[in-house]
């Protein structure tokens, strides 16, 4: 009988962490826009690396580079509800709340950035290293902005 509860509990507590990510999402305002900082961050790593010469350029890599962080700046801003400030686990600084309109003025400017890549990226993604760069720049202008303003340091 032990073994059988030990086994249940086992069971249950494998299938709690099975739940995919996405449906944590819906729920869990913190997650999602953690999860999907996260993909910017691996869009970034990926823009970065090629940029340093780290990793071979392609169109099809800088165009997916570019489609991560446009998806992501068209949806990010959906994810600070009133309330979500009070997360222990979150970096999302108080001010995004206190001054709404500042951070949408980021929101917008991380989407116009990545709106404007996306269009010099066309169908193939952008031709050549040089075209990537003025491609993708001023998107990673906007990370530094935003981090200053409505981001703390942990
Ligand atoms: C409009 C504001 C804004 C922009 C633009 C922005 N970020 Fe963020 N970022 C945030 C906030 C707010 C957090 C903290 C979220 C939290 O902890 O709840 C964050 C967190 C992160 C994290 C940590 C995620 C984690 O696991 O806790 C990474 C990595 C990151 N950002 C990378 C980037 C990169 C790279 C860019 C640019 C391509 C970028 N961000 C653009 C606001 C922004």
């Amino acid at each position: 009988m032990r073994n059988l509860i030990r086994g249940l509990v086992l069971f249950t507590a494998a299938g709690i962490a099975a739940i995919p990510a996405i449906s944590i999402a819906a729920d869990d305002p913190v997650a999602a826009r953690k999860a999907v900082m996260q993909s910017v961050g691996a869009a970034a790593g990926l823009g970065g690396g090629m940029m340093k010469g780290e990793i071979g350029y392609t169109p099809a890599a800088g165009k997916a580079a570019i489609a991560t962080l446009n998806a992501a700046a068209h949806t990010y801003g959906d994810l600070f509800p009133e309330g979500s400030d009070l997360a222990a686990d979150t970096t999302a600084a108080p001010a995004i709340w206190d001054n709404r309109a500042g951070f949408n003025d980021e929101l917008a400017k991380f989407a116009s950035a990545a709106a404007a890549a996306m269009t010099a990226a066309g169908k193939e993604g952008p031709a050549d290293l040089d075209a990537f760069k003025a491609a993708i720049g001023p998107v990673f202008a906007s990370c530094k902005s935003c981090h200053e303003g409505f981001r703390v340091k942990n």
